[in-house]
């Protein structure tokens, strides 16, 4: 099983995050590139491609490369201003699936990524003011550990690491039942 991630990053949150997805895969048979430099997804069984949201969409560099995965395995993550659960972050991911034809999609994560306040600002002008704008200081220090534990749980629901074990001791079943 050849596993690939794949990243495009402008400000170094969706590189961070593809860099813990990395390390969180427990197949030794992985490789990690930023998009510009990304193999064909072709010669992989799973891929892994994280974008950042622009405008409402997956960030152009990304989209080119995720019309590119016609076959095989794919794992989507994001990282965006806009709140997790927001019909803004819903939508951004929405697009990227879109995008994709031909693959099998396994499985999706996202999570707030830090917006400069330059960007913040420069938004803030805007008229109308995009939707994400009023959660974007919301996403400071994100990605976060949080986001890394979740992300860990979107892993096993595809079925890209094991399922964690669960608390010793917090459910009794079987014969041991009382
Ligand atoms: C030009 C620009 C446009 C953006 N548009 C959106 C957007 O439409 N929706 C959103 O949720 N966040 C938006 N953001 C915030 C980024 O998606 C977020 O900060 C992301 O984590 C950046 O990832 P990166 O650091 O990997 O480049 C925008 C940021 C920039 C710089």
């Amino acid at each position: 099983m050849k596993q690939l991630v794949v990243y495009s990053s402008q400000g170094g949150n969706t590189k961070k995050l593809a860099e813990e997805l990395f390390k969180q895969l427990p197949e030794e048979n992985k490789d990690i590139a930023p998009v510009a430099e990304a193999p064909d997804p072709s010669g992989y069984d799973v891929v892994c491609v994280g974008f950042w949201l622009k405008g409402g969409e997956p960030d152009p560099a990304a989209q080119a490369y995720l019309r590119k995965c016609k076959s095989g395995k794919v794992f989507l993550f994001a990282t965006h201003g806009a709140a997790p659960g927001s019909t803004a972050a819903a939508r951004g991911m929405n697009a990227a699936r879109e995008l994709v034809d031909g693959a099998t999609i396994i499985g999706t994560f996202s999570c707030q990524g830090e917006v400069p306040e330059k960007v913040i600002q420069t938004a803030a002008n805007k008229d109308p003011q995009p939707p994400w704008l009023k959660d974007a200081a919301s996403a400071k220090g994100h990605p976060d550990g949080t986001d890394f534990m979740n992300l860990s749980e979107a892993l096993a629901k595809a079925g890209l690491k094991p399922k964690p074990e669960p608390p010793k001791g917090s459910v009794v079943t079987g014969d041991h039942a009382m």
